[in-house]
């Protein structure tokens, strides 16, 4: 039976096998697919290890994206972009890295949602490893401008600095001075999971504004989401799309053949 893996530390709490799973039942496959809990200073020799005890595929989840990124023998240009991978596979003897995690969110906005992103005007909220795993697939829906917006404003200019150059404005902004209105916020705050937003005016929406949030929770409400919602948003969206789609491309590179993601997006909900 082929072998895949997601690592990670920690890692009991992935959902992986159970996506990868679903995803081998619409084909009628069997694949063996296990979480694997990587000491911290332990990643390469635990992926190697794998690959030559003939695992197939690896993921890769916190905090070994970057990691993962350096061990490659070749990267994708979205891996390149990314400056981390989350997709790992052999071929020809050789270690190749992929970045899924934009295309999944990509996906589950234009296609499990329906919103549009040409033309529009994107905000993200935060400027860590998660934004810079999806700003370039964003950039190539041609949206008229996108504002990174982070507590440490630094880091939003870097981000805006290494993806400017692609005939969009990339702003970089701190979250108390956030110029303009928005067609679409996607947030990317870590704090968000557990605690409570920073304070953000309503005057960052625009009519018909859509809000989605990277993290997700069972239920699909988030504090970011919470907030959407009291201030009007049109429409909203917890992570959980962009989790399964993200396993789907990953699935689509090692299987060469694309699942139906918004069909687990329910048995996940449904599931604990
Ligand atoms: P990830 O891989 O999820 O992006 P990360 O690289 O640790 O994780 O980034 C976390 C993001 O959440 C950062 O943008 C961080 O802001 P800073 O760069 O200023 O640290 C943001 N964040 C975390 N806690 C926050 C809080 N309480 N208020 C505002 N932003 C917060």
């Amino acid at each position: 039976m082929s072998r895949y893996a997601v690592f990670g530390n920690p890692i009991e709490h992935s959902r992986s096998p159970q996506i990868h799973q679903a995803f081998a039942q619409q084909k009628n496959q069997s694949i063996d697919y296990q979480r694997i809990l990587a000491p911290l200073d332990g990643f390469a020799d635990a992926v190697t290890q794998f690959f030559s005890q003939g695992g197939q595929g690896a993921n890769v989840t916190l905090p070994f994206k970057e990691q993962a990124f350096a061990l490659c023998d070749s990267l994708t240009e979205r891996a390149q972009q990314a400056g981390a991978c989350n997709t790992l596979w052999k071929k020809d003897g050789a270690l190749i890295g992929d970045n899924t995690d934009g295309a999944g969110l990509v996906t589950d906005i234009r296609h499990n949602h329906g919103w549009q992103l040409q033309n529009k005007r994107i905000l993200i909220l935060g400027a860590g490893g998660a934004v810079r795993g999806v700003l370039g697939p964003l950039l190539a829906q041609s949206p008229s401008e996108i504002t990174i917006a982070n507590r440490t404003v630094e880091k939003a200019e870097q981000l805006a600095e290494i993806f400017h150059g692609q005939g969009i404005p990339v702003y970089g902004s701190g979250l108390n001075n956030i110029r303009g209105t928005f067609d679409v916020i996607i947030n990317a705050i870590s704090a968000g999971l557990s605690g409570d937003m920073p304070p953000l005016p309503s005057t960052l929406l625009a009519a018909d504004c859509a809000c989605y949030d990277m993290i997700y929770s069972q239920d699909g409400s988030t504090p970011f989401l919470n907030w959407a919602e009291l201030n009007r948003a049109a429409a909203t969206s917890d992570g959980l799309g962009m989790l399964i789609e993200q396993a789907a491309e990953a699935f689509l590179i090692w299987h060469g053949w694309r699942p139906d993601g918004t069909a687990v997006v329910a048995t996940l909900r449904s599931q604990r």
